[in-house]
């Protein structure tokens, strides 16, 4: 057992990001750099949303693979002050075509680097997420991270295997925490959209990103906008700056949140699905100036994701934590959505 360190993080303390590669992981060292943050090293297999997100210099990139370079990963941990760690498969498709690959990553993989962490003595960020609640109860009007039971449905609909790892994971980091193994805080976020979320598509036979960049690529693309199961179920979205802006909060009050869980969404920012996809045509068409021959058609899920999809009927966060830190999301949902956009559209300008 090691002591740790939870509350003395400050501008010079050694950060260790790993999958800051990825979205939300790209932005989040966006926000330390601008913060002046002075190490940050980021660890991924990729860099290019890095290049594009993060501008000149302020921080350092390694290509790491934490499956296969266990020793890097140790030696990593134990040069850092604090370690946040966002490595996950994250992306629905991927729960039902490759359920095995995710709990591997998701839960064994990062367990390594829990591990680590609890040896060492380094405070842990770990990112689980809002499917950790399943479906809803019908009682609450909101997820709360300390009461709410968390639901799943059965074993035979497989996509709740994102969902189990993850809360597999925070048990495991709540069991250690018990024990006095490791300082942590464990953060739910709520459906983050923003630039560079995934990747593009040109048709469905290139993947199914998350729904934003799906719809989105349809859009541009003049692509059917494919509705699963009749688009009724609900998220609640938030903007990608409001998550990087509760994020570094956390980061400055780790003694405050020691061993907590917290939520970060957009409670006011609830949507169907349905009522998405006719946001995001009018507000493209708005932005574009040009009208989109994207058409909303209505899929089955077994169709679209293939055989073993369950979905989360409605999703809403209860972020009194961060409230009581000053923290509220200041994107509600038109301009979450039309800042998203307008992101694509300049990009997409740009490169003709
Ligand atoms: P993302 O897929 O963009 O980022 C994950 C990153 O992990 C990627 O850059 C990927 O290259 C990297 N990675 C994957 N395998 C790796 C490996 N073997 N070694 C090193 N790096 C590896 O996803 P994201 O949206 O940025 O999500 C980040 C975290 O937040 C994940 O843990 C995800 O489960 C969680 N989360 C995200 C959201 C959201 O709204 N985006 C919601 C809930 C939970
Ligand atoms: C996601 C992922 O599991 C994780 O990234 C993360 O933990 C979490 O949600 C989050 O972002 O907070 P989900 O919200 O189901 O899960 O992911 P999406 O793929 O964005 O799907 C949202 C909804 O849109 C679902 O109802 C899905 O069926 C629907 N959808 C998706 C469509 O109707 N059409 C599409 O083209 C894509």
């Amino acid at each position: 057992m090691s002591s740790v360190n939870i509350g003395r993080i400050d501008k010079a303390s050694r950060m260790a990001v790993f999958g800051g590669g990825g979205f939300i992981g790209s932005h989040l060292i966006k926000g330390l750099t601008a913060k002046r943050y002075t190490s940050v090293l980021c660890l991924d297999l990729v860099e290019d949303k890095l290049q594009r997100l993060v501008p000149g210099a302020g921080f350092e990139f390694r290509r790491c693979d934490i499956r296969q370079e266990d020793q890097v990963v140790r030696a990593v941990i134990e040069e850092s002050d604090l370690v946040i760690d966002l490595v996950a498969y994250a992306n629905p498709i991927v729960y039902i075509e490759s359920p095995l690959e995710v709990v591997e990553l998701n839960l064994f993989d990062n367990l390594k680097i829990v591990d680590h962490c609890a040896r060492l003595g380094t405070p842990l960020i770990q990112f689980s997420t809002c499917e950790v609640y399943g479906k809803t109860g019908g009682s609450e009007d909101s997820f709360n991270e300390d009461t709410t039971d968390l639901i799943l449905g059965p074993v035979g609909n497989h996509r709740w295997i994102y969902s189990c790892a993850k809360q597999l994971l925070e048990r495991i980091i709540h069991a250690r925490g018990l024990r006095g193994e490791i300082d942590y805080v464990i953060i739910r976020p709520f459906n983050f959209i923003g630039p560079e979320m995934d990747y593009l598509v040109e048709s469905p036979s290139e993947g199914i990103p998350r729904v934003f960049p799906s719809f989105l690529s349809a859009l541009i693309h003049g692509q059917p906008m494919y509705l699963v199961d009749g688009g009724g179920s609900k998220r609640t979205l938030t903007y990608i700056d409001d998550a990087v802006e509760a994020i570094l909060l956390i980061i400055e009050n780790l003694d405050r949140l020691r061993n907590e869980i917290v939520n970060i969404g957009s409670p006011q920012n609830e949507v169907s699905m349905r009522e998405l996809a006719c946001l995001m045509r009018e507000l493209y068409e708005e932005i574009a100036g040009e009208a989109s021959t994207a058409r909303i058609m209505d899929v089955p899920a077994e169709v679209f994701y293939g055989e073993g999809y369950e979905d989360c009927d409605r999703r809403i966060p209860d972020i009194s934590k961060l409230a009581r830190l000053g923290w509220r999301p200041r994107h509600d949902l038109d301009r979450t959505l039309r800042k998203s956009i307008q992101y694509y559209c300049a990009t997409r300008l740009a490169s003709r």
